[in-house]
């Protein structure tokens, strides 16, 4: 993998927080303060509120950023070569060379990852001393990977004193951190969401041109609520990688470039399943954009309306939905939800619901309140 971006050595009188002297009271174990201020990067995990199996279909989406996310602080290294990072929910740490660091799984690979790719990108990094910690829960659909590798960036840059002008382009590197070191395929979905996302707001991002628009998600008394399924994740990363496959070959068979460019007409002619994939991703482009309306005319009523279609699409077009996620969606329902679906890419997870005025939360929902996007603290 080719490095671009060469290390630097910081000199003495560059080295950040120069001018804090260590206080006579500050022993040698705590010395992670002496070396200079502090940097904390946060990044949100995100909820898409319609605009499923979309993104990789050069389609439309809906995120918006959750307040739960994975924070990163730290700041340069004594030895400017290294990058050390503790994991602290999970009381693990890592060390390696900024320099061909070479592979480790689980975490370490996203730390790794983030490292190389941001150097391969022409990033001039240095070493770092990094703590993660996190509230967003794991395998959930709630995309804790990309607030990890976001905020994993933004630490790495901002302690190497690089200005992140391209968010885009950082998606981009997120993403890749994904395929390349953690070998799950991903669209660019969470990674926009978490990073460009707005306080209060959802993010209309049309993947063909990568337009991102903040939608305000006023739902006034209304409420937004994620209730984990409780299903094992075996499937999700093998069925997401056969949807994604089934779409490039509807794509072959219809000479199109994208689904995006697939009409309803010439989609019916196609065999089974492949009809069915294709008429999901049609129509769910469409609510898109009738969800932003229902929104606009606060006619909660009708979003409600279109979770259920899309929900109802997702079941049995794309056919990524589990019994065990039917039982939640029709628990929130028969508690009166005004709508509910299955998050994320599917096969398990969260299922997204709202919840009209005054109806109490159900059993561990977790109330969604859309945050702002990554940023150093
Ligand atoms: C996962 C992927 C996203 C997107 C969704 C489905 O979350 O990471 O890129 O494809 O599934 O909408």
């Amino acid at each position: 993998m080719p490095i671009t971006g060469s290390p630097e050595r910081p000199g003495r009188d560059e080295r950040p927080g120069r001018d804090e002297r260590p206080g006579r009271d500050e022993r040698p174990g705590r010395d992670e303060r002496r070396r200079g201020p502090i940097l904390t990067a946060f990044a949100p995990g995100r909820v898409n509120l319609i605009g499923e199996h979309t993104d990789y279909n050069d389609g439309l989406a809906l995120p918006f950023a959750i307040t739960a996310g994975v924070t990163v602080s730290g700041g340069p290294a004594r030895r400017p070569r290294m990058i050390s990072v503790e994991a602290a929910d999970l009381g693990e740490r890592d060390e390696f060379e900024l320099v061909d660091p070479g592979y480790a799984p689980g975490w370490r690979a996203f730390v790794r990852g983030a490292v190389i790719e941001l150097q391969s990108a022409g990033y001039a990094l240095t070493g770092a001393e990094l703590r993660i910690s996190g509230d967003v829960p794991r395998r959930r659909g709630l995309s804790s990977s990309a607030a990890l590798e976001v905020a994993l960036c933004l630490a790495l840059l901002g302690i190497a004193g690089r200005a992140v002008t391209d968010r885009i382009a950082l998606a981009r590197i997120c993403s890749r951190i994904e395929s390349e070191w953690v070998g799950a395929q991903t669209g660019l979905l969470d990674q926009l969401a978490s990073l460009l996302s707005s306080w209060g707001k959802a993010l209309r991002i049309d993947f063909r041109t990568l337009e991102c628009r903040d939608v305000p998600l006023r739902l006034g008394e209304h409420r937004l609520v994620a209730v984990d399924s409780d299903e094992p994740r075996s499937l999700r990363d093998s069925g997401y990688n056969a949807r994604r496959e089934e779409c490039r070959d509807a794509c072959s068979r219809l000479g199109v470039h994208s689904l995006r460019d697939a009409d309803l007409e010439r989609a019916a002619q196609l065999p089974p399943p492949l009809d069915r994939r294709v008429r999901h991703v049609i129509t769910e482009n469409r609510r898109v954009d009738q969800a932003i309306a229902a929104l606009t005319s606060a006619d909660m009523g009708r979003l409600g309306e279109l979770l259920n279609a899309s929900h109802a699409s997702l079941r049995d077009d794309y056919e990524v939905s589990t019994s065990a996620v039917e039982a939640t969606v029709a628990r929130l329902l028969a508690a009166g939800a005004l709508g509910a679906r299955i998050v994320g890419g599917g096969f398990g997870g969260s299922v997204l619901a709202l919840l009209a005025p005054g109806a109490p939360l159900p059993a561990g929902a977790m109330e969604l309140v859309p945050g702002a996007g990554a940023q150093l603290l």
